[in-house]
């Protein structure tokens, strides 16, 4: 494989990534969960390492192996990944979402498995309730101040707006440093080895885009990131 060029622009810093998928429990043996993969943010935590930096991957099932050479911090559900990304954020310069994070989750997960009851017509209703917004929180109370916050996006675009359209709402709505914009479905984003995406600011306005492996566009993140990094502590 080609080795990409690593400037040391990110040594002596500590950023968190936060990857993978969450999973709410149903019951004992249900969850509800999402296709990510979590690759996305596997590429960042391992660009960051190799530019320098200090690394916490905050990993929520992911499907690909963590690179060496970070703190992998194992978490299942969004309320595990908000509690463990908040600790590792204490000294972070730099806390980056890229973990597909459940926006709701069962009120009150079963003791023991739900059974069928093979005479009822009905379906079980399974209340939800939403979970925190941990990209949102970090902006409105960040554990350091001063730290930068990276969300992620997957938009697809329908009969309210384009793909940019949501993003640039989004983006807006969210007041992270920075939104990592891509377009789902027709092979790209989930799963898949390449992708492409669009980088914009906390007021929506286009600051970037990338497409490739995952690792250029990891490093295209990192790019955008290191000039808004502090000198010294915050
Ligand atoms: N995110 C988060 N906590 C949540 C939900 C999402 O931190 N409970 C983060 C994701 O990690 C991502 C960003 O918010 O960095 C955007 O996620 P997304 O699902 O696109 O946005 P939502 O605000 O949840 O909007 P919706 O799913 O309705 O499009
Ligand atoms: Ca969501």
């Amino acid at each position: 494989a080609l080795a990409l060029v690593a400037p040391p622009d990110l040594a002596g810093r500590h950023v968190v990534v936060s990857a993978g998928g969450t999973r709410e429990p149903v019951d004992p043996v249900r969850f509800l969960g999402n296709r990510s993969s979590g690759k996305q943010g596997v590429a960042l935590a391992r660009r960051a390492a190799a530019r320098g930096a200090r690394v916490t991957l905050v990993a929520a099932h992911l499907q690909v192996a963590p690179p060496t050479g970070v703190e992998v911090v194992p978490v299942g559900t969004a309320e595990e990944l908000r509690a463990a990304v908040r600790s590792a954020a204490a000294d972070a310069d730099a806390v980056v979402m890229a973990a597909a994070v459940a926006d709701f989750r069962p009120v009150a997960p079963a003791a023991a498995k739900i059974k069928k009851d093979p005479a009822a017509t009905a379906a079980p209703v399974i209340p939800l309730e939403q979970t925190v917004d941990v990209l949102a929180e970090l902006v409105t109370d960040p554990p350091r101040p001063g730290q930068r916050v990276v969300g992620f996006a997957a938009e697809t675009g329908d009969e309210r707006g384009s793909v940019l359209e949501h993003g640039r709402a989004k983006a807006r709505r969210k007041g992270a440093d920075l939104l990592v914009l891509n377009a789902v479905g027709a092979g790209v984003g989930f799963g898949t080895d390449d992708n492409a995406v669009t980088l914009l600011d906390r007021a929506g306005e286009v600051v970037g885009t990338a497409a490739g492996s995952k690792d250029a566009v990891a490093d295209a993140v990192w790019d955008a990131v290191v000039p808004l990094l502090r000198e010294g502590p915050a």
